[in-house]
């Protein structure tokens, strides 16, 4: 038997007082988990690289304990745009506590016609996860406060895509965006083991195939038959582990990479 009182599981997994920033919450993975965020009673900011939309999307989001949530404009390829960003969140909300980097300025170039310079360009994603993580953790450390980094990963930052799956239909997966992701997942690994004596924690999700209703639908099928449960992931499938990592219910959590991918990379 636990000597002291345990927190119930309402209690671990409740934001309530918690203010996270999530990049590109406008987006088809970013909607939802914003959404998961309020509904667990925090407050959020939506960063976008347009102040009006994100705006909007902040006023959209539940306050089941009264939360106001905000929105910055951010774009995270942009060293002084991520130091304004972050800094209104701060100044609108009060302060941060969790932060989502789930923004992507995308690329559609495979490795077959990306150029030096695409590519070059495509890894500033990585670079503003690194420079939002580093201001959180600072920001954290200044209120003698904890917190949670958050990094959106990728099945595709573990493994290869299937050639076939591809061939005859669209493009290849963009090679930039493997070496992103890859980069991503290990520098959740290294964050964390330099952040957690600031009571920092930096976690990675990889979601497997969570498409919107307008990709090629003969991909999609394609992507199907390499997939263990057969099915596309729905945005919802992936607040549980988002929550799981933002609240209190994921505190010995860190340095973690946590798959989401039907069973994508299981065989
Ligand atoms: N969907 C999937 O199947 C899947 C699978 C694995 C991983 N992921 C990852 O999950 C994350 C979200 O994906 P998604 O499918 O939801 O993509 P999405 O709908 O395209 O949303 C991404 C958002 O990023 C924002 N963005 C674009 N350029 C930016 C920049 N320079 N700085 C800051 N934000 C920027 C955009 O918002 P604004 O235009 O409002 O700025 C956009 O709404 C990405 O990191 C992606 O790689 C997705």
């Amino acid at each position: 038997m636990p000597t002291q009182a345990e927190p119930t599981v309402q209690k671990l997994f409740d934001l309530t007082g918690k203010v996270t920033l999530i990049t590109g919450g406008t987006g088809w993975l970013g909607s939802s988990f914003s959404a998961a965020l309020a509904e667990a009673g925090g407050t959020v900011v939506i960063s976008s690289r347009d102040a009006d939309r994100a705006r909007v999307a902040a006023e959209s989001l539940p306050s089941p304990a009264g939360a106001h949530h905000h929105g910055v404009a951010l774009d995270h390829t942009d060293a002084t745009s991520i130091a304004d960003g972050f800094q209104a969140a701060v100044e609108t909300a009060g302060q941060v506590d969790i932060l989502v980097n789930n923004g992507l300025d995308p690329i559609g170039n495979d490795l077959t016609d990306c150029t030096f310079e695409q590519f070059a360009r495509h890894q500033a994603n990585t670079a503003g996860y690194f420079e939002l993580a580093r201001l959180l953790r600072n920001h954290i450390v200044q209120r003698e406060a904890k917190g949670s980094v958050i990094l959106l990963g990728s099945m595709y930052g573990q493994v290869a895509s299937y050639p076939d799956a591809y061939e005859g239909i669209t493009p290849a997966s963009p090679v930039a965006y493997h070496a992103h992701k890859g980069g991503v997942i290990h520098l959740a690994r290294h964050l964390a083991a330099y952040y957690a004596k600031d009571r920092v924690r930096v976690n990675c999700i990889s979601p497997g195939p969570f498409p919107p209703d307008r990709v090629n639908q003969d991909m999609v099928k394609q992507l199907c038959t390499k997939l263990p449960m057969k099915r596309m992931g729905k945005p919802y499938e992936l607040k549980g582990t988002l929550l799981l990592l933002a609240s209190d219910a994921g505190s010995y959590i860190t340095g973690q990479n946590i798959t989401v991918d039907g069973g994508w990379t299981s065989w």
